[in-house]
């Protein structure tokens, strides 16, 4: 088992990584060349989605020529629900960006065959030529997509049960805490590591554990962001308190990388 270390960066508080981070993605756009994006949802990505919304109404960057695939969905809840992962890409990203309605791919939780739509989502992804860039999130326990603690390293697109850790930090979302799904599906460890290139970020105390976790303790399946490592050519964007546990902290100018 190879082991390369991701390039880290760690920036003041949690708009500078926004602003960061959407700086690595708007190169990406401004390029025009057709590309894959890999989406997540969450309170982390939402201020850079807001920034990609602003550089694209300041027509400093365009989705025309983007097409992407997000990690995961809910089972059982509606597209149109406002709880679902395709109300908040929309919201959030899509209905403000130029990028061709068909080429937002989310998986669909409301199929009866969720082992059939995750094996359509794979093969969908492939024949897009896979994910140039994924945007990726944390949980608090190690999860990235919704790879909740335990997932093999070699998981691909299926349905996984929630951690209660996640169902309660996502409760948010819902009316309650019974309300929120117990079931998802996701892209899984080894769809992720797919990607030609990720881009992990984390913001706030809240995310330092699982921060150090995935990049100082042990690659394994007890902290599924620690498969990261297996990559070569990961970016992990911090703020100063999501990076507070490491032990071992980068010269982050000599990292910066577009
Ligand atoms: C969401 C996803 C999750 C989140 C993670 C962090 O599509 O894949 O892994 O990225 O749960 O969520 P926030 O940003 O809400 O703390």
């Amino acid at each position: 088992m190879t082991e390369y270390p991701p390039r880290i960066e760690i920036v003041g508080n949690a708009d500078a990584v926004a602003e960061r981070a959407a700086a690595i993605v708007g190169i990406q756009l401004r390029n025009r060349r057709p590309i894959t994006l890999g989406l997540a949802t969450g309170a982390t990505m939402t201020p850079l989605y807001a920034r990609l919304v602003a550089a694209t109404r300041a027509g400093l960057i365009s989705f025309h020529a983007a097409s992407s695939f997000n990690l995961d969905e809910y089972v059982g809840v509606a597209p149109r629900s406002p709880g679902s992962f395709h109300a908040y890409m929309q919201e959030h990203l899509f209905r403000h960006v130029d990028m061709p309605a068909e080429r937002a791919q989310i998986p669909d939780g409301m199929v009866n065959d969720v082992a059939s739509e995750a094996a359509r989502y794979e093969a969908q992804i492939a024949a897009a030529g896979g994910i140039d860039l994924l945007l990726l999130g944390i949980g608090t326990n190690g999860h990235i997509g919704f790879n909740e603690p335990g997932s093999d390293f070699a998981s691909r697109t299926r349905e996984i049960r929630l951690d209660e850790a996640t169902r309660t930090a996502n409760a948010g979302s819902f009316l309650d805490l019974t309300s929120v799904p117990r079931r998802a599906i996701t892209m899984g460890i080894a769809t992720i590591l797919d990607a030609k290139r990720i881009l992990l970020i984390a913001t706030g105390p809240e995310k330092a554990a699982a921060v150090a976790a995935a990049i100082e303790g042990p690659i394994g399946t007890d902290c599924p962001a620690s498969a990261l490592r297996l990559h070569g050519n990961v970016d992990v964007l911090c703020d100063e308190s999501a990076a507070a546990a490491l032990v071992n902290r980068p010269h982050t100018n000599d990292r910066r990388r577009a």
